[in-house]
């Protein structure tokens, strides 16, 4: 029989299992104004009513044409949505809100210097820069329809004005988290076979200005090597006028947007009529292999349910002022700065800097200043800011009437300081658990219609039924206290449609394991597989413990374990490497790094750093492990399978099991020893 795959230590293992079952009500004035307090929302949205139920969030869009088919089952599980449907995302954002709402604000964009005023542009504004940014990326980059473009851009304004300037053409975004390195933006221009690079000379984070324009340079010479040429890098200047980075500006392949710009002032592009199921963007994620994957999301369905869930989850108003401070580099900042808000006219904060800079009160200044009424973060966030700046939101007028947490789980004593503390007793909080797959929102309280529970994020959305596998595929009945693979039943309009370039690693990763029958049209017969192990309670709240497979979520971001072993053997010296995740306190979990090293060469403080730079070039800063531990050999079976499931035990301070049965188990005392001493 072949070995089963099995991931030895995952973030599921390490997972505390949390019993606060209490509930807590969203306040009454909350729910006089909530955009759904209907509860037959479930209803309408049950599994009878499906697919025809997300008609509901399809109808809060503009369509150039109606569609035909609700969902296409035909190319089972590449689902499509709204087929038939005509439509542009760019508008969808931005023009049909002109009519009401020209003169209200779009984004505010803060940036991180305090002495530097904040930025509040209109929808009229908006449309401005967005179409004469789409006219420079058609007529002088020479972009159309169907092309992918990879952005490498902060959080600046120029970020959400540039992406849809690309859906107005119809050209896929690629965007790249900014802190990522020039290698690992490289590998997504190469995936991507994109030809033009969009990227910033310099932005600030932590009190510095930092060079980004040297990660430009960076990436196109390594597309280069790997068979990519970006022909052209178009940089936003951080200070229009003002070149602020100090690498070399390169003839014919390096233009200034800014400069270019003024070409196009008063340039106005017809939005491309868009067929629903055209791709609108690619988001590059962490998998279980060491090559990033790009989740390929549609124009009509993406966008329906983004808005519908901004509406119904997130209960934005046109006349609220919202900030979700993740970055727009992840699908959180995509689906809910971006497209989600701006679909339904919101307001949307954009934050160029981090939470605690210059000090922990700088978020709720900036929620003081602009009078943010509803707050978006994740709990690594909440955990640094109740553990540096606990008093800081009191000394603050602002009032939150609704916020979220995202990305990873939130233990109940962060939630209950959000909720008391920054919400002031007077938020409701959703705990909204989804991934960069889904698109959207998966489970969330819906704030108006049901309690909240802390650590909890609650049933599955509208239209969202989840169900909970064990690994012979039984249905782990809500209310056993089992944990399983928690899947979802059904496709949805804001699901992925398929890992860009490579259709058969999607059906392999997320629907083979519980696919009924390969053969099948049926949407019935492919759950989709999220990878997480989760807990549901007797009501139906989901407990996510964490990931089953070799991903770790660091601070709300995901990171292969693969990836940054590669990372690692890029060191000459390194033989073999292998990552664990660890509890940390703020972070959540981090990656604990082993390598064992080839013969002849000595362990050294100076190895542990080149590995530490390899990982900070090849992937960025945010991967960089707690530790980089020299072991003499890596605990392995007989038949040399190195074994994750004894280092993470230890890595995390835990009992280690038998190991007499390994090959080496007298390596395992030699490496507690050197992790417990440290
Ligand atoms: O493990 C889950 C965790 O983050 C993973 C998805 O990461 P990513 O694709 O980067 O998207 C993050 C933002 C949507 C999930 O598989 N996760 C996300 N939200 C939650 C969560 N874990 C617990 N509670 C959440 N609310």
């Amino acid at each position: 029989m072949a070995e089963k795959e099995v991931v030895e230590t995952s973030e599921a293992q390490i997972a505390v299992h949390w019993q606060e079952e209490k509930y807590i009500y969203p306040s009454t004035e909350f729910i006089a104004q909530a955009n759904m307090t209907d509860k037959t929302i479930f209803d309408r949205f049950s599994l009878d009513n499906f697919p025809n139920c997300f008609k509901e969030y399809a109808d809060m869009l503009t369509w150039y044409e109606y569609w035909h088919t609700t969902l296409d089952t035909s190319d089972a599980p590449c689902f499509k949505w709204f087929v038939g449907g005509k439509i542009n995302a760019s508008y969808n954002c931005v023009d049909r809100h002109l009519k009401e709402y020209k003169n209200k604000a779009a984004i505010h964009f803060v940036p991180e210097p305090e002495n530097e005023k904040i930025e509040h542009i209109t929808y009229q504004e908006l449309y401005a820069r967005v179409n004469e940014m789409a006219a420079l990326l058609r007529d002088f980059a020479g972009l159309k329809r169907g092309d992918r473009v990879t952005l490498h851009l902060p959080m600046t304004a120029e970020l959400p004005i540039t992406m849809l300037a690309c859906a107005r053409l119809g050209v896929i975004h690629s965007q790249v988290f900014g802190g990522f390195s020039g290698k690992a933006c490289a590998d997504r221009i190469v995936d991507s076979g994109s030809r033009v690079l969009i990227t910033i000379d310099a932005y600030y984070r932590g009190g510095a200005l930092l060079d980004h324009k040297e990660k430009a340079d960076e990436a196109v010479a390594a597309a280069e090597k790997d068979g990519q040429k970006v022909d052209k890098v178009l940089v936003w200047q951080r200070y229009p006028g003002k070149y602020s980075a100090k690498t070399p500006v390169k003839d014919g392949r390096d233009y200034f947007v800014n400069d270019l710009l003024k070409g196009y002032y008063g340039a106005r592009v017809e939005p491309e009529r868009m067929d629903a199921a055209d791709p609108l963007f690619l988001m590059y994620t962490s998998g279980t292999t060491g090559k990033p994957k790009g989740c390929q999301h549609s124009t009509g369905g993406y966008l329906a349910y983004t808005a519908g869930t901004s509406k119904y989850v997130q209960d934005i108003h046109p006349t609220d002022v919202y900030w979700c401070m993740a970055d727009i580099g992840w699908i959180t900042g995509h689906s809910y700065i971006v497209y989600g808000p701006l679909a339904i006219a919101a307001s949307s904060v954009v934050y160029e800097g981090i939470p605690n800079y210059p000090d922990p009160g700088r978020p709720w200044r900036i929620a003081q200043e602009l009078d943010v009424n509803i707050f978006h973060t994740a709990p690594t966030a909440i955990r640094a800011l109740r553990k540096i700046g606990p008093d800081e939101p009191k000394k603050y007028n602002y009032h939150f009437k609704h916020m979220t947490t995202v990305g990873e789980p939130i233990e109940p004593e962060v939630w209950k300081w959000y909720y008391e503390v920054v919400g002031k007793g007077e938020a409701a909080i959703v705990d909204t658990w989804w991934q960069t797959e889904t698109g959207g929102f998966l489970c969330s309280t819906l704030p108006a219609l049901a309690p909240m529970k802390p650590g909890s994020a609650g049933p599955g959305v509208p239209g969202i039924h989840p169900i909970v596998y064990d690994d012979e595929g039984n249905v782990v009945e809500p209310g056993t206290g089992k944990a399983g693979n928690i899947c979802i039943q059904n496709p949805w309009p804001g699901a992925f449609q398929t890992i860009w370039g490579d259709r058969d690693r999607y059906v392999r990763q997320y629907y083979e394991r519980y696919c009924k029958n390969p053969d099948s049209k049926d949407w019935r017969d492919w759950p989709y597989m999220t990878g997480d192990a989760a807990v549901v309670a007797a009501d139906g709240y989901v407990r996510i413990l964490g990931r089953i497979d070799d991903v770790i979520n660091v601070s709300g971001h995901r990171l292969g374990t693969k990836e940054i072993e590669s990372a690692a053997l890029v060191v000459e010296e390194v033989a073999e490497a292998a990552v664990v995740p660890v509890a940390h306190e703020i972070k959540g979990r981090e990656p604990d790094l082993y390598v064992s090293l080839k013969p002849g060469y000595q362990a050294s403080a100076e190895i542990e750093k080149k590995v530490m730079d390899a990982i900070v070039s090849e992937i960025g800063k945010i991967a960089k492990p707690r530790h980089v531990w020299i072991v003499p050999d890596m605990p392995k079976t007989r038949s040399g399978k190195i074994m994750r499931r004894v280092l993470g035990a230890l890595s995390n301070k835990q009992p280690e099991g038998d190991v007499t049965t390994l090959a080496n188990p007298e390596i395992v005392e030699q490496i507690k020893e050197m992790v417990t001493k440290a």
